[in-house]
């Protein structure tokens, strides 16, 4: 037994972020499932600062109760032990605070030329004691990087981050004990405009949004071995003057001149700047997390050298130089090609480009300011041959660990999870952005609320999301409560959309549902509850006690506007605003509850049931019609479970209704489409939404696929079926939000339906398909890696088999589809509906009720049939009257309809209601043409 992924507030031995609401999480590694105690020790300089009591293991975590002070280090350990077995194991790790609430005795400096693009400031340090502990406590705008003895200090791009630098300016903490030498020793911060002063926003975006003058602040403090100490402060003794980067900005990219040499240092000036909006930092460090290698060189037709790294990826480029001093090489980057050429007009007014004048000497080269969203580079002005050795790209996100994956039987599919993450891998970029290359790039907020809870199977995202809350937080107070588009809101005052404004209370929901913590919901409910009063006086004014007539997105890029230039979708934007209004109200009522604040869990449980009593009076009538039909508003009404019970299966009819008119394809927006599938698989229409999830023509997921996308684009037909890029314009190819889907296939393909505090519990209730047999995935919370596999039709009996390896600490609740009597559960014949399994691996297996195998129907479609030539042989051996469908041209204009509606619509069709029956009953006897080919395929193994 061992004791392993500890955890301080989601992260691993995290320094100097803020650490209110301390909680330490940590698995157990356990053959056996051993009853176990627990018990946690915290010491500051080998001294007990906090210790519990041998305790019941009830749970993997500890909330100590502990005051913590500034810039200490708290080292601790986790004991876990049975005393009747003789077992034991015990574990070490550590947080330690930044400043805290501790001003800063250091000032902010910088370059009295304002329009310097790379700030240095430097100062010596002559150090006659031997250094026992140093750390460093700065910060840097724009965005800066910290070198010591020409060394730069730490692997994290960008420091310290995107804010609204007006009220929120994170510090970093860096422990730089090994970094320093005996004698002289040099400390230089390197500065660039980043979010902070460079252009940015869409439509040419601005300059100096948050500041005109790059600046830094820095304090060193240093313990000696003879247990003195000293702090060095940026001041008036540091030096400053203009370094190699002539110019940079987050859209604009990098031109980097390695033959300057810094010179003409003159004294640094102290600035009069705010110190109060410092803070310990929340942010997550952007790292390099892997590296891509070039894939191809490619000379295009326009005689462009283009290099393609086979992945849409987010990042920096770093290449090799070999030039002579003074050539100056060009990259460009770009998403995709266009009839072989390198295009990067999707990318809009962003220049994105790295230009690199060399040195002369051979090395490996980086942008250090900027970031880029691409899979194609084009490089020029290089003299020497290109060489894929040369080039490689690295992959940039907030550090984050990989929780989640999903595999299936189906290629396909498994492209398209992996397109999910790695358009998450590049838009969990500090903030979650909507997209990593064009002019925007932007906290958009809308986005971020319809992925997250998809994120937070890929990755553990909690960290992560409470910095984003305290950027909407930020926001909202400035505001009154409503919620910017974006955030942080670049100075842009709009918002107060549905959806894009509910991400103030969903967000943090739904992080506190997932891992259970309720620290989030602290930090968060002022404007949680802000945001919902935001919308209250609103919808006050109006006096319909709906949310109405306010500025919305709708369900944004939907395909059934009745105006194809309008994107916002045929659903009733205040119908989807009205609901929202009712859902976040509820959140925040269940908040109130939580926090244990009775007073405002009552008001707004209050408003939730006068909100709902209002939606039902204008849009659901009494039998259950919505009057809204879209497949995006059945979606709302029975996700957010609107309407009563008994009138249910009436909304699921008509949503199956609305989907056969639009020929078992997907119409939806952002609004709908995370729910499409969901609500369809949770009121037993498993199949249909498989079905329409595995599409492959357009509109559908695999649509993208199937042109080769290797991230997730921004409309469903951001390039069309002839591979070119969309006139409509706005065509990001790396655009998270429709990848929700994931969320489904999380949930009802692997089964993982649902849980409690934080994975404890799992409750895993997996929906078969015949389409989808074979099926593995897993999802590792703070308890460990729950591992789960599925095989359908493993033998004639068509039984199922399942392999599921539970953490220690973890109960899975197992459902199953179709079970009979009896399972077999790790050689046992268990008789219970569900079936509850703990620590370690499990075998399960039964014989389903009915099999998975696929069959055609009497509402089969002529198209399917007359494709599978022995099922039509046998069709046409009954009946001469479908012999038309012979001539293909007739199964292209006909083949949408069923033998059954062909029969119905066309007076020259008539089958008689005998043989109907006989078709019938090929029909539903026939597996599917590719049943009987992959049984071909076994049979041939
Ligand atoms: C962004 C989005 C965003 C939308 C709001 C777009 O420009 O890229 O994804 O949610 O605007 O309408």
């Amino acid at each position: 037994m061992n004791i392993k992924n500890i955890q301080v507030n989601h992260m691993t031995e995290p320094l100097g972020f803020d650490l209110s609401d301390l909680k330490i999480e940590f698995a157990v590694n356990s053959e056996k499932n051993v009853t176990l105690e627990k018990k946690l020790e915290i010491f500051v300089d080998d001294k007990s600062v906090y210790q519990t009591d041998w305790q019941a293991y009830t749970n993997n975590y500890f909330q100590p109760d502990l005051k913590l002070k500034p810039r200490t280090r708290y080292n601790f350990t986790i004991n876990v032990r049975n005393t009747t077995e003789n077992i034991s194991a015990s574990a070490t790790s550590f947080f330690e605070t930044g400043k805290m609430d501790e001003p800063f005795s250091a000032k902010w400096i910088g370059n009295n030329n304002k329009d310097i693009q790379n700030t240095l400031l430097k100062r010596n340090l002559e150090l006659s004691k031997e250094v026992k502990s140093a750390r460093i406590y700065m910060s840097g705008l724009g965005v800066y990087e910290l070198n010591i003895n020409d060394k730069k200090v730490g692997d994290e791009l960008l420091a310290p981050g995107t804010t609204n630098y007006d009220k929120l300016i994170q510090v970093q903490t860096y422990d730089v004990t090994d970094s320093f030498t005996q004698g002289n020793n040099t400390i230089e911060i390197s500065l660039g405009d980043g979010w902070y002063k460079g252009n940015l926003g869409f439509d040419g975006g601005k300059d100096k949004i948050y500041g005109d003058q790059q600046r830094a602040i820095l304090e060193l403090h240093l313990l000696y071995a003879d247990g003195t100490e000293d702090i060095v402060n940026t001041d008036d003794q540091w030096l400053t003057t203009a370094g190699k980067i002539t110019k940079s900005a987050i859209y604009y990219g990098e031109d980097l001149d390695d033959t300057i040499v810094p010179d003409n240092w003159v004294e640094a000036s102290v600035l009069d700047y705010p110190i109060d909006t410092l803070a310990d930092r929340l942010s997550l460090p952007l790292k390099i997390q892997e590296y891509l290698p070039a894939k191809e060189l490619i000379h295009t037709p326009k005689d462009e050298q283009v290099i393609d790294f086979g992945q849409n990826n987010v990042g920096v480029i770093e290449f090799y130089n070999r030039e002579p001093k003074g050539t100056k090489v060009t990259i460009q980057v770009g998403e995709i090609l266009q009839k072989g050429n390198f295009y990067r007009d999707n990318l809009r007014e962003a220049r994105a480009a790295f230009t690199y004048i060399s040195d002369g000497t051979n090395k490996w080269i980086r942008p250090h300011f900027t970031y880029y969203g691409y899979r194609y580079i084009k490089v020029s002005g290089n003299t020497q041959p290109l060489q894929l050795k040369d080039f490689r790209a690295a992959v940039v996100y907030s550090d984050m660990k990989m929780t989640g994956a999903i595999k299936t039987d189906n290629p396909e599919v498994n492209r398209l999870f992996e397109n999910v993450q790695w358009s998450q891998k590049g838009n969990f970029f500090d903030v979650p952005t909507d997209c990593p290359q064009r002019d925007e790039r932007l906290g958009w907020t809308g986005d971020a609320e319809i992925f997250s809870n998809t994120s937070a199977f890929n990755m553990n995202v909690y960290a992560f999301f409470k910095k984003y809350a305290k950027d909407m937080k930020v926001e909202q107070n400035s505001h009154n409560g409503m919620l910017t588009m974006y955030a942080p809101s670049l100075h842009v005052d709009e918002g107060g959309a549905a959806i894009w404004g509910d991400a103030a209370t969903v967000i943090p929901w739904n992080m506190y549902s997932k891992y259970g913590d309720t620290a989030i919901l602290k930090q968060n409910y002022s404007s949680m509850k802000g945001w919902v009063d935001w919308i209250h006086r609103n919808v006050e004014k109006s006096g319909t006690g709906l949310w109405t007539g306010s500025f919305q997105f709708g369900d944004w890029l939907s395909l059934d506007s009745e105006n194809p230039a309008v994107p916002n979708g045929k659903t009733d934007e205040d119908f989807i605003a009205s609901i929202y209004y009712y859902y976040s109200s509820s959140i925040v009522a269940n908040t109130a509850k939580i926090l244990g604040n009775e007073k405002d869990h009552k008001f707004y449980t209050d408003l939730c049931k006068d909100i709902k009593q209002n939606i039902l009076k204008e849009y659901i009538t009494e039998t259950g019609r919505v009057a809204v039909d879209t497949q995006t508003a059945y979606a709302l009404v029975l996700e957010f479970n609107l309407v009563p019970e008994n009138l249910k299966s009436r909304v699921v009819a008509d949503l199956v209704q609305r989907l056969k008119k639009d020929n078992d394809h997907l119409q939806t927006g952002f609004v709908g489409t995370p729910f499409l599938c969901q609500v369809l698989s949770e009121n037993g229409q498993h199949e249909l939404a498989t079905k329409i999830f595995l599409n492959e023509d357009y509109p559908s997921w695999l649509y993208a696929v199937k042109l080769g996308a290797t991230t997730i684009w921004e409309r469903w037909n951001s390039v069309l079926s002839d591979g070119s890029m969309n006139p409509e314009g706005m065509n990001s190819l790396n655009h998270y939000s429709i990848g929700a889907i994931m969320e489904w296939a999380y949930k009802y393909v692997l089964g993982l339906h649902d849980q409690d505090n934080g994975y404890q519990t799992v409750y895993v209730e997996p929906k078969f398909d015949y389409r989808l047999k074979h099926i593995s995935g897993h999802y590792d919370s703070s308890y460990g890696d729950l591992k789960i596999k599925y095989d359908l039709e493993t033998d004639d009996n068509h039984t199922i088999a399942l392999q599921i390896d539970v953490p220690y600490g973890q109960t899975v609740k197992l459902t199953l589809p179709r079970i009979g009597s009896s399972v077999n559960v790790d050689g046992q014949k268990v008789t219970d509906q569900v079936i509850t399994l703990t620590n370690g691996h499990h075998e399960i297996s039964y014989i389903p009720t009915s099999d998975y195998i696929g069959r055609y129907t009497i509402d089969s479609k002529l198209a399917a049939i007359t494709a599978d030539k022995e099922l039509f042989d046998k069709i046409k051996s009954v009946t001469k009257e479908l012999d038309m469908f012979n001539d293909p041209e007739n199964v292209d204009r006909l083949g949408h309809m069923s033998i059954k509606e062909a029969n119905m619509l066309f007076p020259f069709i008539n089958i008689p209601t005998s043989e109907m029956e006989q078709i019938n009953q090929i029909l539903t006897s026939t597996p599917v043409l590719s049943e009987r080919e992959a049984q071909d395929v076994s049979e041939t193994v």
